[in-house]
């Protein structure tokens, strides 16, 4: 039986407030979907240093980030493990929190060996920010890229809060998870949807591992799959 390893990465410094709340949504429709073969982990940036790339190229010598002395190897060999990765990410300027843009931008470098293998991990991005339309989208689609660009196939929401992932409007000084309790239409909504896309990341992992174990002796033979075929194989 396919077992699917998920990764929900909470991406903002403030432990235990809205992201954390959408992830732990995701997680559990993640868990549910499959109760006897998804194992989920939650997994947060808060407390956790990651210095910034500082560009010394060793990784190409070494086939990885250069050993320093923070957080990054925890989470590169935890997303290196995982089937599904959930970002869940407050808007930070139009953007990601640098903390985690730090982990990125080690990670590409760390796990690609000329960003040409296909690891078809299955990565979902849910985001909140204080405005409406004020920085969600750039969110997602930055996520969205920093997966392809890793061989993952990114998996959408649905309409109206995300085709590209899950957007919600969180105003300064509450919480989603206040605002859900409330009964606030928009926050339901946008939970509503995050539940659907943890089920669905499920899913849609589940047939491309599937796939895969039916199909080793081809993409063996095709190269390119490497990383996937390992995964595949540590079951
Ligand atoms: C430094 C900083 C920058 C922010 N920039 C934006 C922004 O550009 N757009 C936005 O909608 N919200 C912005 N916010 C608000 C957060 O994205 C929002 O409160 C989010 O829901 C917080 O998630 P959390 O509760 O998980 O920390 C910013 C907050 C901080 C601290």
């Amino acid at each position: 039986m396919t077992s699917i390893k998920v990764l929900g990465i909470n991406g903002s410094p403030r432990k235990n407030k809205s992201s954390r709340f959408q992830l732990e949504v995701a997680l559990e429709a993640a868990q549910e979907t499959a109760p006897d073969r998804v194992e989920t982990e939650l997994y947060s940036i808060s407390t956790k240093t990651f210095y910034p790339c500082d560009a010394c190229y060793q990784c190409e010598k070494l086939g990885h980030c250069r050993k320093i002395d923070d957080d990054f190897a925890e989470l590169r060999d935890k997303w290196m493990a995982a089937d599904v990765v959930i970002y869940s990410v407050p808007v930070y300027h139009m953007g990601i929190p640098a903390q985690l843009k730090a982990f990125i931008d080690r990670l590409g470098h760390s796990v690609q060996e000329g960003f040409d293998d296909r690891q078809m991990r299955v990565v979902g991005v849910l985001t909140s920010g204080d405005g409406f339309a004020t920085g969600q989208e750039s969110v997602m689609m930055f996520l969205n890229n920093h997966a392809l660009m890793l061989g993952c196939i990114p998996v959408g929401g649905l309409y109206p809060v995300g085709y590209i992932g899950i957007g919600a409007r969180v105003h300064y000084g509450t919480t989603m998870r206040k605002e859900h309790e409330a009964g606030n239409a928009h926050i339901v909504e946008a939970i509503d949807a995050t539940r659907q896309l943890g089920k669905h990341l499920v899913l849609v992992s589940t047939l491309i591992k599937a796939g895969g174990e039916q199909n080793r002796a081809l993409l063996e033979q095709d190269g390119g799959y490497g990383l996937f075929l390992q995964r595949l194989g540590s079951e």
